[in-house]
Order: structure tokens, then sequence, then C-alpha cells
């Protein structure tokens, strides 16, 4: 089908996947660029909060979940209830990290920002290989068609160039890692 939204959350995913290799990449930088670091950090977060949080977990939380809940065949309420727990646990993750930036203990924060995408991506696995296959066989196709156009109105509201924008922030962050032969 031409509008699907489960591909929508799936290019998001795959956008979000890419911080991985720049994050472990970032290994040892502090040591060469101690502000270079910082501000590669504060860059992530950035992009956690604004492009994985807003952009993404709102289609999930205000669409998406409530939709399965509703459904009558839909009996796995608590897979939502862990994901949405995840969802908030990430929000923590990234004040724990902001902070750590901020009393400049870079170790920690990496060990930490580490452990987190490590978290995201197994967030997203179960996502993908479960949750989405789920409710493209409970939904019809029009209801699909009209979650996809919901998600498509989130992200008009929040701005598609916006949007644009930070999906380019994996990107330059690999980029500014190549000028320090990282
Ligand atoms: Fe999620
Ligand atoms: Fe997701």
């Amino acid at each position: 089908m031409g509008n699907n939204p489960a591909e929508m959350l799936m290019k998001e995913h795959s956008t979000i996947e890419q911080v991985e290799s720049v994050i472990h990449s970032m290994d040892g930088l502090w040591e060469k660029d101690h502000e270079k670091y910082r501000a590669m950090v504060s860059k992530l977060l950035y992009f956690f909060r604004e492009y994985s949080d807003v952009f993404h977990h709102r289609k999930e939380e205000e669409v998406l979940f409530p939709e399965l809940i509703n459904h009558p065949d839909f009996l796995l309420n608590e897979i939502i209830d862990e994901l949405e727990e995840h969802h908030e646990m990430f929000r923590e993750y990234t004040k724990e990290i902001e902070d750590l930036i901020e009393s400049d203990e870079l170790i920690k924060a990496h060990v930490l920002l580490k452990r987190y995408v490590n978290d995201l991506l197994d967030h997203i696995a179960v996502e993908n290989d479960e949750l989405f296959s789920i409710a493209e066989n409970l939904f019809t196709d029009s209801q699909l068609e009209n979650m996809y156009f919901r998600f498509k109105d989130i992200d008009l509201e929040l701005g598609e160039d916006l949007k644009t924008e930070l999906e380019q922030i994996p990107q330059d962050l690999r980029g500014e890692l190549a000028v320090n032969g990282f």
C-alpha cells in the first residue's frame, strides 16, 4: 500500500539508528578535543529530544499506541506499557547525560550515551519486528491510511523543513568526526 504508517515509522527508525556508529566513533574524542566532544553530545541530545522524542515518539504515543489499545482484537497491552516506559526512560537518559556534560564528567557521559543508544536500538527492534506487523495485520487498509495521514499532520504541525534539518544531524556529525580523523 502507498500511504503506509509502519513504513513511515520504520524510516524514522533508520534515521535514529544512524547515530549508533557516530556515538561509537566518538570514543576517546574528549582526549583529543574536549570542547568538540561536548558540542557533539549537545547536538546528539538535541537530535534525540527533537527528532526521536518529538517527531517520532509522539506519533506512537498519540496515534499508534492508543489505536492498538482500542482495537478489540489487540491483547498485548503490556507490550504498549513497556514501550511507553522505555520512552520515559529515554527522556531520563537525555537529562542525565546533559547533567554529566555540564559537570564535565565526559567518560561517564559516554558510558551512559552508549547504554542509551543500545536500549534505543533494542526498543526499535521490538517495534519493527513485532508491533508493526501486528498493527498491519489488525487494521484495515483504510484504517492504516488514516493513521498515515494523522502522522503526516503531526509532521506538518511541527514543520517538515525542521524534520528534514533534523534528519541531517547524524550525517553532519559523521562529517565533523572525519575532520578529526575519527
Ligand atoms: Fe517507541
Ligand atoms: Fe519507534
